[in-house]
């Protein structure tokens, strides 16, 4: 890592000790850690909300592949997305439930478009998106050597 600056920030001892608890918790080692991931969820957030922006994703679909057609309609609309979707992971649970694990890559705004359709397909039992801004979008490039 380079050029670390340190800060200071003033907070309610009350707000503390249970920020202290929850990062406690979630197993970080110290506050700086457990707030450089807070300032990197912001960030992430805000490049996301612009629609256009580079992203990359995963979708976790649950659900029952006896459902009448549901498969065929699944990997259909995943064939006719072949740019955005880099890879699939299934996994046959039992004899009926199967574990979908999309990744995606593309437009913000693209890749939650196409993430929604899965997860609404009828039948889905359960479904869940999870994005993040692609790297090169949170790390400004270099400056061009003189
Ligand atoms: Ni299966």
């Amino acid at each position: 890592m380079t050029d670390v600056v340190r800060f200071s920030i003033s907070s309610e001892g009350a707000l503390l000790d249970r920020f202290d608890t929850l990062i406690a918790r979630k197993g970080y080692g110290n506050r700086s850690e457990a707030i450089r991931d807070l300032i990197r969820n912001a960030l992430v957030e805000e490049v996301l909300a612009n629609e256009s922006a580079e992203a990359v994703g995963t979708v976790t679909l649950m659900y029952d592949h006896h459902v009448a057609e549901l498969s065929n309609k699944l990997t259909d609309h995943q064939h006719h997305h072949h740019r955005t979707i880099v890879s699939t992971l299934h996994i046959h649970l039992d004899d009926h439930d199967c574990l979908e694990v999309v990744v995606l890559r593309g437009r913000a705004g693209e890749i939650r478009a196409l993430a929604d359709s899965l997860i609404s397909t009828k039948g889905v039992k359960h479904g869940r998106f999870v994005a993040s801004a692609a790297t090169s979008s949170l790390v400004p490039d270099p400056p061009p050597c003189a």
